[in-house]
């Protein structure tokens, strides 16, 4: 008998606040037997493998292109797991834990020896989280393993919101997605590196630095801090995670952000025969071409975070060449959508 065709990927929609405990049980002895997942978190989709299993976190960086000096998150089921991957449990990670886990706050911290160095690119840290998806806790009990997952993508392009994005980006190249509809938070975690005196900020996300100093006290905010008037301040030395690097979170269309002039610029390419899309936060008083691709977008921060990559894969889907996005506040809450459009805006 011919062997029965396998489709790759497998993709199963399960409801995400009461996820089907038999597809939950299929996923978790794929990981376990050393094989990829992708199921959503309350940030964005990640792709799974079994945190301690070196050669499932090889595939990892196989089917995302990523190079391997860049570490990968371990995400764990609970406090307790998570304690179990570090040497140390700082007070300042009991009360970030305590306060924002299970939760989109990634801590960095000395690994314990469990902990292979294929996840670390080689680094004595970790990076560790508690994620709040119902899919992905439920999967981690089940799994009884921590799991390693970045954003479900190719290296350097724009994480994934939903699970076509992840069919889009990864294709066959993953075992499973699981399907569990757009994901709330719609931009990764917070990570804050605590193995440093003052713990450093080094990528904004969901948690605000605001609300991990009300916890901690002052922490190094990286050069991603705004300064008190208004402009940046940079610090020459480099962040200290890999991942940071300057292009990232890109859609394939060229975006350029502008706190004004926004109109004029999308009618002036538009006169140049380009194909434009635009994020823009109140409707067109003028005429616009009918070419141009216009998503108004959220005055509020969370609600403007959950629906921006989901907005940019879309224009990339629909053949945009640039895209122009009219700047969004320079305070606090925006600080890490305004962080991921100046990366998606570097060349
Ligand atoms: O919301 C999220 O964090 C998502 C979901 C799936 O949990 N994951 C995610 O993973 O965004 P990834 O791999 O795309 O980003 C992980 C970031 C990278 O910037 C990486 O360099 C940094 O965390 N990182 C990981 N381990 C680190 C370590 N030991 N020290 C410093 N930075 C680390
Ligand atoms: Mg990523």
């Amino acid at each position: 008998m011919p062997d029965p065709v396998v489709v790759r990927p497998e993709l199963i929609a399960i409801d995400p606040t009461h996820p089907d405990s038999s597809v939950i049980q299929r996923a978790a002895d794929l990981i376990r037997a050393g094989r990829l997942v992708a199921f959503p978190t309350e940030t964005v989709y990640g792709l799974g493998a079994n945190a301690l299993d070196p050669a499932a976190v090889r595939r990892i960086f196989a089917a995302k292109g990523r190079p391997p000096n860049n570490p990968l998150i371990v995400h764990a089921a609970d406090i307790d797991a998570a304690t179990e991957c570090v040497q140390r449990w700082p007070d300042a990670a009991a009360a970030l834990a305590g306060r924002f886990w299970p939760g989109p706050l990634t801590l960095v911290l000395l690994k314990t020896h469990t902990i292979p160095d294929e996840v670390t690119a080689g680094s004595p840290t970790v990076a560790l989280r508690v994620p709040a998806h119902r899919i992905a806790g439920c999967l981690l009990a089940a799994a009884n393993v921590p799991i390693a997952a970045p954003s479900a993508n190719r290296s350097a392009l724009l994480s994934p919101t939903r699970a076509e994005h992840v069919v889009a980006s990864l294709g066959d190249a993953v075992d499973l997605i699981l399907d569990g509809g757009p994901t709330p938070g719609g931009l990764e975690s917070t990570v804050l590196d605590l193995t440093v005196t003052p713990p450093r900020l080094l990528r904004p996300g969901l948690v605000t630095p605001g609300e991990i100093e009300s916890l901690i006290g002052p922490i190094e905010r990286g050069s991603h801090a705004p300064a008190a008037h208004g402009t940046s301040r940079v610090i020459a030395e480099p962040l200290r995670s890999p991942g940071m690097l300057e292009r990232h979170y890109a859609p394939r269309a060229v975006l350029e952000t502008l706190s004004a002039g926004s109109a004029e610029r999308v009618a002036a390419l538009t006169r140049q025969g380009c194909r434009v899309g635009w994020l823009t936060f109140d409707a067109p008083t003028e005429e616009i071409a009918s070419s141009v691709r216009i998503a108004i977008m959220p005055r509020d921060a969370t609600a403007y975070a959950s629906q921006l990559y989901a907005v940019l894969h879309a224009m990339d889907d629909a053949g945009v060449e640039r895209i122009i996005v009219e700047q969004p506040p320079d305070d606090e809450a925006w600080l890490a959508i305004r962080d991921r459009l100046k990366r998606a805006a570097k060349n």
